[in-house]
């Protein structure tokens, strides 16, 4: 089919099926050159005469991007969009769309597996078997960490939070949330779920589980007096952003044994990890992939493509994330 006369669309990376079908109905899509960095002057360049951008969590969607002449929406394929700086999309009038709501339980799911993993030292007890190590059942081989009746606390209680708390219920777990929106009362009693402040969910729980998004006030909500106030047996589970954790403290916390262990997706200055946990054995390291199942990465692609096709087409996509922009 000819694509003259279509709006054109940069897309950065490649998506799933049925994302690129959707985009090509709408659009002539320009793949970001692979030879290129995935800088601001870079990305800026292969835009220049698109309407729209297809990004990911790795993209700088900043200022130099986003004053493109002629550039119309950026979207996501992502629920967390701190890639994007949207006060600057909607000084510029560009729209900026997410994907809210296709990946929570997804990411509740694998959020849940590293508490395992990390709790019953999944990942150690695969490379010591592996390794040849196992000789014999022992009494006090590679010990972990109860899950059941135990205390989760659930830092930022929103659709993935609201998950984790959901899943705990059939581990019978006590779970108490720290969130400056509280639940309505109905659904904590639902959940079973008890709001208290940081410091109480802090020193209370057994499992800590981090669903915030990024902004300047959950930068580093999580370092050094905070890893003080856990419990020595506590286990951190980060599937947000890394920059919520501070990383080099919770390297610190986790070498020192101030806590037990941790299960991370993400890092401060992905793709790089702190040196200092790479070699740890009580931490679990993922590459962000909590939100990776085959269903909900099509999913994700989908709704992506969706919110640009409707875009270009002027009209106004359903996850718009600065509705001020397009009236
Ligand atoms: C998101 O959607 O924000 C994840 O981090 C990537 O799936």
């Amino acid at each position: 089919m000819s694509t003259a006369g279509k709006p054109r669309v940069l897309l950065m990376h490649p998506i799933l099926d049925p994302g690129p079908g959707i985009l090509a109905e709408a659009a002539e899509v320009i793949p970001y050159p692979k030879d290129q960095p995935l800088d601001e002057a870079s990305i800026r360049k292969a835009a220049e005469g698109c309407v729209g951008i297809v990004s990911q969590v790795k993209d700088p969607i900043r200022e130099t991007v986003l004053s493109t002449a002629g550039l119309k929406i950026v979207s996501n394929v992502a629920v967390g969009y701190d890639n994007i700086d949207v006060a600057a999309a909607t000084a510029h009038k560009v729209m900026v769309t997410n994907t809210p709501g296709v990946l929570d339980d997804t990411t509740s799911d694998f959020a849940f597996a590293l508490l395992m993993a990390a709790a019953r030292r999944v990942v150690e007890a695969d490379y010591f078997t592996r390794s040849g190590k196992f000789k014999g059942w022992e009494i006090d081989m590679m010990l972990g960490h109860d899950v059941h009746d135990a205390t989760l606390g659930i830092i930022g209680i929103g659709r993935i939070g609201r998950g984790m708390a959901h899943r705990a219920k059939g581990f019978n777990m006590r779970v108490i949330y720290y969130d400056p929106n509280p639940l309505l009362p109905e659904a904590e009693q639902q959940l079973g779920a008890t709001r208290v402040d940081l410091g109480r969910l802090l020193a209370e729980s057994d499992f800590i589980t981090i669903h915030v998004p990024l902004t300047k006030d959950t930068q580093h909500l999580i370092s050094t007096p905070q890893f003080g106030m856990m419990k020595p047996t506590a286990i951190l589970i980060n599937t947000s952003r890394g920059p919520v954790v501070d990383e080099a403290a919770l390297a610190d916390a986790l070498k020192t044994k101030k806590i037990a262990g941790a299960g991370l997706d993400v890092y401060e200055r992905e793709p790089a990890i702190h040196p200092g946990l790479i070699t740890l054995p009580n931490v679990v390291l993922a590459p962000h992939i909590a939100s990776g199942s085959i269903r909900t990465r099509s999913e994700m692609s989908a709704m992506a493509a969706r919110n640009m096709a409707t875009a270009v087409r002027g009209g106004r996509p359903p996850n718009l994330l600065n509705p001020e922009v397009k009236k």
